[in-house]
């Protein structure tokens, strides 16, 4: 299928793009003063033309952008609002905090008191270190793994930050960087084989984000670890999406795993940035006196609202909540799928509170086309859900909303088809 246009896209396009003037006019201003004019993460949901870019509040589960249209959010800041916008509880303990200094020379009590909290909730872990994001988290991972293991080489299998190590390999990086950061397929355990066969004495660490194994399968997580630790590496759980976020907590103790390092972030502290390195302490005891410290890293508003956070999320039972509504999601959705005979699937990223929809047509053109016109008829109809990143339930969404974007989602795939060339 080699059409991308035709006239009726076109007028429906024309129509789209007065929804997001303002929208738009940012963008140009912005082009003058940040390069390629967004970061990557802020770049369109299709284009910046027919769907939105600049937003401004949020409360719950809703957003509005600059030109005033409202959305049901499924995307939460690509997942680190847990509980909702703007939850009232964890501002309070954040700005109360803020009020005392937000961050104080050397070191403060919630430091300590944030750690506590949190090690029992990870399993095996006995210690925690702190940081602001999770590529920093990620990236210490390694370096407590090479310090413990005094091998330099890791395994990766897919995306784990920004930092060198997690690009493509190609370009921007250190030449000689391809040689120390090895690449297996996370559903092929034969292919993480293979590179410790041949490399295994130089390999620290294998580390692995749970949603890169789909579908999911606990058996198939617990063999690449058996194989990484057969081979003396490092197995560490990259959980920064799904740490504190899936049932009962984590992807790892769901299945019963426990890595030699785990890393946590998005669902700590309800949109104030923290992130967390845990293991054992044979482990982690490797990361005494390692240099990983930085001037934000001892910000205690972030760790109040983390303990605020997961004090309500406990208390709510955010995680099964999030669970049950992306079920639903999902099964709405695949009944959507078969009610109107378009080949496309519904599932968990890896599990119901990180749902995903994609069209499944042998042709990839013809998937792309669909999801360009779908997911800005969505958009159009107020929901937001991502085209090309899995979605986030946080718990701020109500069984209402999910059977609202079902019906926003039934008539947004009708305008589709309808607009689909023959
Ligand atoms: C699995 C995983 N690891 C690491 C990161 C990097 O986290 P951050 O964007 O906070 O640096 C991400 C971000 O999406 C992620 O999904």
């Amino acid at each position: 299928m080699e059409v991308t246009s035709t006239p009726a896209i076109r007028e429906r396009e024309a129509a789209l793009a007065q929804r997001y003037q303002r929208s738009r006019a940012l963008l140009q201003r912005a082009e003058r003063v940040i390069p390629g004019g967004y970061h990557l993460s802020g770049r369109p949901l299709v284009d910046a033309d027919t769907t939105p870019l600049y937003f401004e509040a949020g409360r719950g589960a809703l957003i509005s952008d600059v030109d005033g249209n409202q959305y049901i959010d499924f995307l939460m800041a690509f997942g680190a609002q847990l509980l909702g916008y703007a939850r009232e509880e964890v501002n309070e303990a954040a700005f109360e905090q803020g009020r005392r200094g937000a961050l104080l020379s050397l070191n403060h009590a919630l430091h300590v008191q944030l750690v506590e909290a949190l090690l029992p909730k990870l399993p095996g872990a006995d210690m925690a270190a702190f940081f602001k994001t999770g590529s920093e988290a990620t990236t210490a991972a390694l370096r407590i793994a090479r310090a413990y293991t005094g091998r330099r080489s890791v395994v990766r299998a897919g995306y784990h930050g920004w930092h060198d190590w997690c690009l493509p390999l190609e370009k921007w990086v250190p030449q000689e960087l391809g040689r120390q950061v090895l690449e297996f397929n996370a559903n092929d355990p034969d292919s993480l084989l293979r590179i410790l066969t041949e490399h295994g004495r130089n390999v620290a660490a294998v580390i692995l984000a749970p949603e890169m194994v789909l579908p999911f399968q606990p058996s198939l997580v617990h063999e690449l670890q058996r194989i990484t630790h057969q081979h003396g590496a490092l197995f560490v759980m990259d959980e920064v999406k799904t740490g504190l976020r899936i049932c009962p907590g984590s992807v790892c103790q769901l299945i019963d795993l426990v890595p030699d390092l785990i890393t946590v972030s998005k669902a700590l502290a309800n949109g104030y940035p923290l992130a967390l390195v845990a293991g054992s302490r044979s482990v982690m005891r490797s990361a005494a006196g390692m240099h990983y410290s930085a001037t934000f890293h001892g910000d205690t508003m972030a760790m109040a609202a983390c303990l605020a956070t997961q004090r309500i999320a406990n208390a709510e039972q955010t995680r099964e909540h999030c669970e049950n509504l992306g079920n639903r999601l999902i099964a709405g959705l695949n009944d959507l799928a078969t009610e109107l005979n378009v080949s496309a699937k519904a599932y968990g990223e890896p599990l119901g509170a990180m749902p995903f929809f994609r069209f499944t047509y042998s042709e990839p053109a013809q998937n792309e086309l669909l999801t360009r016109l779908f997911f800005r008829e969505a958009l159009a109809r107020g929901v937001l859900l991502h085209p090309r990143h899995l979605w986030f339930i946080c718990g701020a969404h109500t069984p209402q909303h999910i059977e609202h974007t079902l019906n926003v989602c039934r008539s947004a795939l009708t305008t589709t088809l309808a607009l689909m060339p023959a």
